[in-house]
Order: C-alpha cells, then sequence, then structure tokens
C-alpha cells in the first residue's frame, strides 16, 4: 500500500479502505491472501491503530477480508468461489482482456432496479415511426444539428412539463442531453466550476455523485430522512455552498418524496445564497397511490432551479437521452456554452422521441405503464412479505419503479448482493449509495420485468435462501 497522497478531506480509515477494496476488486490482492496485521500496517503507514482497525472492521463486514485468529486476516477466499458470470470481482482480475470497470448489464436480471419493462415497450410503433422518420427526413434535419437537441423534440418536452410537471418553460430553455451524465458536464461547463462546493443527498445516487467529483465539484453528503434531504443539517455542514442535488419526487435510492416545509426551506436557502438547486426528476411520471407532486421546479419563483429529467425510465436507457431546463436568464449563457461541445448526438432517434411524444404515444404508453407496474410492483412486494414476513421491513413508497427493503443490522447487503449476482440475482445493496459508513443494510429491487406473480415469487425464494445461508 502506498503511504503517500493521503487526502486531506477524506478521513484515512475510509481512505484505507478504498484502497484495500479497490485492490481487492482489481485484483492485485487475490483471495487468500495475507494482509498485515492490524499493528504492523499501522506501524508501517505511521496511522493510529484505531484507523486500521476501523477499515478492517468495514472491510470483513462486507466479506472482503476475513480474520482468522492466528492464521491472520486474509483477502476472503470465497471470493474465489463465486462464477466469472455476473461476479465483477472475477471479471476485473482479467484485467488483460478487459482492462476497465463498466456499469454493462447485458441480460436483465430479476430484481434488477432501474429499467422499464422491456416486454411492453410498444416495438410495433417504434418501428413504424422509426422508418416514417428516414422516409421523411428533411434537408435541414441532415445538415448540422442544433446543439442544443432537436428543435420539435424541445417543444415537446416544454408542453409535457406544463402538462404533467408544473413547469411552465419554452424550447429555448431545453436542452436535450447525453443522459443524465450529459445534463451534469453541461452545468459544470456552465453554472459550476471545479472546487465548487454542493450538498449530496445521502445515501444518494452514486454515479451523479462520481461524477460530479471527477469533475473537481466538492460534495457534501447531507443525510436523508423520512422527509427527504435534511436542509437544516445541509446548512450547517456547508452554508455557503453553491449548489445542491436533489431528487425530490422520489429520493434515490430511498423513494421518500421531498416535503413541502422541506422544498421551501431548500428554496430559500438558495435564494439567500445565490445558490443553484440542481432537481433530477428521474421517475417522477410512476406514483400509485395519491396524486403526482409536482416538481420541486413548479414552486422555483426565484429561477434558481436547475431542472433535469431522462427518457431511461420511461422508454429505455439505451436511448440516452435526457433534458436539462434552464432559466429563461441563463438561456443565452448555455445557448452559447452547447456551441463549443459535442451536443447530444444523432438527429434521428430525437426525431423518433419527437414523434412519439407528438403523436401521443408517449401519453398512452405512461398511462399503460402505471398500471402495469402497480400489479409487478404488487407480485414483487406480496412475495417479499410472505417468504420473509417481518424479517425485511418494506419501505413503503409511493412511486418509483424499485422497492427498499431493510435489513436488519446484522447482515451485509454488500456480502448478500454479491451472493445474489453471483446467482444471477440484480438485487443492489443499500450501502453502495452511501458516501461514508454505511448506515443501514437494505436491498434495492426492481419488480418492472416480474411477469407474474410466480416469477416474482421464484425469484424472492431463491434470494430467501441466500439469507438464509
Ligand atoms: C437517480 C437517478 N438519476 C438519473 C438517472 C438517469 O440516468 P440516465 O439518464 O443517464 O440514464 C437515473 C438512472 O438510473 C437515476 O437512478
Amino acid at each position: 500500500m502506498p503511504t503517500s497522497s493521503w487526502q486531506p478531506d477524506t478521513p484515512l480509515y475510509l481512505q484505507l479502505y478504498q484502497r484495500y477494496r479497490d485492490a481487492i476488486t482489481a485484483g492485485r490482492l487475490r483471495p487468500g491472501e495475507r494482509v498485515p496485521s492490524i499493528r504492523n500496517l499501522a506501524s508501517e503507514l505511521h496511522v493510529a491503530r484505531g484507523t486500521v482497525e476501523m477499515a478492517y472492521q468495514m472491510l470483513v463486514s462486507e466479506g472482503y477480508i476475513v480474520t482468522k485468529g492466528a492464521a491472520g486476516t486474509r483477502v476472503s477466499p470465497q471470493l474465489a468461489t463465486l462464477p466469472n458470470a455476473g461476479n465483477p470481482l472475477q471479471q476485473r482480475r482479467t484485467s488483460a482482456a478487459q482492462p476497465y470497470q463498466t456499469r454493462l448489464v447485458r441480460n436483465i436480471l430479476p430484481f434488477q432496479p432501474g429499467v422499464p419493462a422491456l416486454d411492453a415497450f410498444p416495438r410495433k410503433i417504434w418501428s413504424r415511426l422509426s422508418g416514417q422518420t428516414l422516409r421523411m427526413i428533411e434537408s435541414s434535419m441532415m445538415n448540422q444539428p442544433d446543439p442544443a437537441g432537436y428543435a420539435p423534440l424541445r417543444e415537446a418536452i416544454a408542453t409535457y412539463l406544463g402538462i404533467s410537471r408544473g413547469i411552465a418553460c419554452t424550447q429555448e430553455q431545453v436542452f436535450i442531453t447525453i443522459g443524465y451524465q450529459g445534463a451534469l458536464e453541461l452545468l459544470c461547463r456552465t453554472v459550476l466550476r471545479t472546487g465548487d462546493r454542493g450538498w449530496y443527498e445521502n445515501p444518494g445516487y452514486f454515479p451523479g455523485r462520481d461524477f460530479l467529483q471527477q469533475m473537481g465539484m466538492e460534495l457534501t453528503p447531507v443525510p436523508v430522512d423520512k422527509e427527504g434531504l435534511q436542509v437544516a443539517t445541509g446548512e450547517q455542514l456547508a452554508p455557503n455552498a453553491r449548489f445542491a442535488v436533489v431528487t425530490p419526487s422520489h429520493q434515490s435510492p430511498t423513494g421518500v418524496a421531498l416535503s413541502l416545509p422541506r422544498r421551501l426551506a431548500l428554496l430559500a436557502w438558495a435564494n439567500q445564497k445565490d445558490a443553484w438547486i440542481i432537481e433530477d426528476d428521474y421517475d417522477s411520471e410512476f406514483r400509485y397511490h395519491g396524486h403526482p407532486l409536482p416538481a420541486l421546479k413548479s414552486l422555483d419563483h426565484e429561477q434558481r432551479v436547475l431542472y433535469t429529467g431522462t427518457f431511461s425510465k420511461v422508454l429505455f436507457p439505451g436511448l440516452r437521452l435526457a433534458y436539462l431546463v434552464v432559466p429563461p436568464s441563463l438561456q443565452l449563457t448555455f445557448h452559447e456554452a452547447v456551441n463549443h461541445w459535442p451536443g447530444p448526438g444523432s438527429i434521428l432517434p430525437q426525431a423518433m422521441v419527437a414523434a412519439f411524444m407528438q403523436q401521443g404515444h408517449f401519453a398512452r404508453h405512461l398511462r399503460k405503464m402505471r398500471q402495469l407496474y402497480a400489479v409487478r410492483r404488487g407480485y414483487l412486494v406480496e412475495a417479499l412479505e410472505s417468504i420473509f414476513g417481518p424479517s425485511l421491513h418494506i419501505q413503503p413508497q409511493a412511486g418509483g419503479i424499485q422497492v427498499m427493503a431493510y435489513l436488519n443490522e446484522q447482515q451485509s447487503d454488500k456480502a448478500l448482493v454479491m451472493a445474489a449476482q453471483a446467482q444471477g440475482l440484480g438485487v443492489k445493496a443499500l450501502s453502495e449509495w452511501d458516501a461514508g459508513i454505511p448506515q443501514q443494510n437494505g436491498l434495492l429491487m426492481g419488480f418492472t420485468n416480474f411477469t407474474c406473480a410466480e416469477e416474482a415469487q421464484a425469484a424472492v425464494k431463491r434470494l430467501a435462501a441466500l439469507l438464509a445461508t
């Protein structure tokens, strides 16, 4: 382990934990290999024993290392027994063939969160629209496209947001991006600067957190409770932050909605500090009880909210189409900025989505999916309740396309998820969404692709069998 380059802002135990975890997942430390004793490592690195102890405790609780009395501490030999398929540890170890880490998942696995019901996607309509789009392509569309995105799609999005999300905007305020990260990148090139501090929900959507950190942002994790982001804590921890990233409709991953008092407090803080609120409205379209909540942006009278939405959950993630809505006062800045960037890619998928929306298919598809997801969500919740009983606490959620269930404190969600993934189950560990020491163990489970109650029952039984071992 290199002793140099400790980062001043991250606690030492966390850095040490991360270094070991990375070395194990990259295959530099192999299953069964011995790691130094706490005393030796502490003296080698000139850190307190308690620091190493904390890092080792985290590694043990997540199943990376095991302590065996006189036999010392070793990388868990169990990691070697996981089959190659679905096992990120082994895939990374064959580093000559695959030298990078990838989030790519080829097959839809049972429980996989974040993907819509692919069997219910209106393929016939989509293929008809693709033919139409190609046949009717105008010469203006074949020229260099507008880097802000295809204008009819921006128009359709502005109309949809006005009706469905209570957001009054024009197409000039809408920018098409390559996924949500494309929207974040555009923000980093415009209103945010390297070194800017921002609040980030904790637990929170880790791909967004990683991306912003890579872009040089300094993030303060702000805890989330049953009313969503704890605004008052954010004000204590980083009162002068320049931005806050929030998922107000359906917090990622806990699923809670940001309460109205917190919404108002967040807007008041942003107004007072001239800070930006980045609203990630990624799956608000799906709500099964009560009325859909209007977007935070709809309350934004002082124009502090930068709103993002995506087609990943309502159509499919492979489209890579998302959008950003900026206040009128920033329109010009953003139009100038996009003139110097590659834009959202080919015009063809944008034209197809525009036609899908303009011809009324989008509204019909959403209506159909809401009904279907209410049924499929029921399959999963019933299976979990009947098979696990009270040992699993299911977070009541009014919307979204996944279910969160909490494990008791002794159960490590990461170890369970590793075992589940080795069995071809796509559950995710709540602790992965946590920026520091995970506060709670839980499982995040998608239900959209369970086509009948029996499928959900069979998958839940396989999961329960792992928990019993
Ligand atoms: C919280 C959250 N935000 C945004 C996104 C959308 O990402 P993208 O548009 O890049 O697919 C997702 C997708 O999983 C998400 O979970």
